[in-house]
């Protein structure tokens, strides 16, 4: 295989970045195949210096597979619908307003769909001086170091989950009757195995998750939040503090991840985002 670029891991539990490759040009069918394996194999990668259009963005992630839509479509890119604006900038029009920044739990992107997609992409336009970082966890590892008991009795739940629902539900958008038709809650097994590793992760999330089927409400709240605490352990965890130019790609059936904050309101930090994979279109 004849690959143009360098793939050069964070050491922490996840997370490499890859070098010598600009993403504005088509990707050949090695370098395709190449990154595909890397992001199975590291969960995280990280593109540094990128000048990207929309349109390049975009086309980037159709490597990946196809691109879902987010429901909230008042954040779409004006010039590319398949990206969404993470903005706090209000003036831009797509700035939050929320109490809380977007994104700032932890979660795994769309986990509240029936399908939820497969991977993500995080493109840096305008980052904080200082701040601003997002988390990153790698699901893998917080299943397999849980006592082998408790990995047995977690196989046999089912979590339901719902875009309102969760920790994040201040720094979520009011649904239009439309966009709250298009998510109804969705149960997904609270292990699940990852299609192309056979690795088995953890798939519940502070931000998403409602609770677990069938079990009495505070039993299971406990149980989760014993859950998020073990998984938000620091060597589970890679850290990424943004440059302009910075696009991360992410495994989202074996990762979550959240916002930081630690910047001020008078920061500017616009991000682009993708969501790939998934059979859910808007
Ligand atoms: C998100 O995942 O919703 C946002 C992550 C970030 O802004 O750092």
């Amino acid at each position: 295989m004849d690959v143009s670029f360098t793939v050069k891991p964070s050491g922490a539990a996840l997370g490499a970045e890859v070098l010598d490759l600009d993403l504005a040009a088509p990707l050949g069918e090695d370098d395709s195949a190449a990154l595909r394996k890397a992001l199975l194999q590291h969960i995280l990668l990280v593109f540094p210096g990128q000048n990207l259009t929309p349109a390049q963005a975009a086309q980037f992630c159709r490597n990946f597979g196809p691109i879902t839509r987010h429901i909230l479509d008042q954040f779409y890119h004006p010039e590319e619908a398949d990206l969404c604006i993470i903005s706090n900038v209000v003036e831009s029009g797509k700035g939050r307003t929320t109490a809380r920044m977007a994104g700032s739990y932890w979660h795994s992107d769309l986990s509240y769909l029936a399908e939820p997609v497969d991977a993500s992409m995080l493109y840096a336009i305008e980052v904080p001086q200082s701040g601003g970082d997002t988390l990153f966890a790698n699901m893998y590892d917080v299943f397999e170091t849980l006592p082998e008991a408790v990995q047995t009795r977690l196989r046999g739940l089912k979590a339901v989950h719902n875009l309102m629902s969760g920790l994040g539900s201040d720094a979520k958008v009011t649904l239009t009757d439309a966009q709250r038709l298009k998510v109804p809650v969705a149960i997904h097994p609270v292990v699940r195995r990852h299609p192309e590793t056979g690795r088995d992760a953890l798939y519940v999330n502070p931000g998403f998750t409602r609770r677990i089927e069938g079990m009495d409400a505070a039993d299971g709240e406990v149980l989760l939040q014993e859950l998020y605490d073990h998984a938000a352990q620091e060597r589970f965890t890679y850290r990424h503090q943004w440059r302009p130019g910075d696009l991360t790609l992410f495994d989202g059936r074996a990762s979550m991840h959240t916002a930081t904050g630690g910047y001020t309101s008078t920061e500017r930090r616009t991000l682009w985002r993708a969501f790939i994979g998934g059979r859910y279109a808007a």
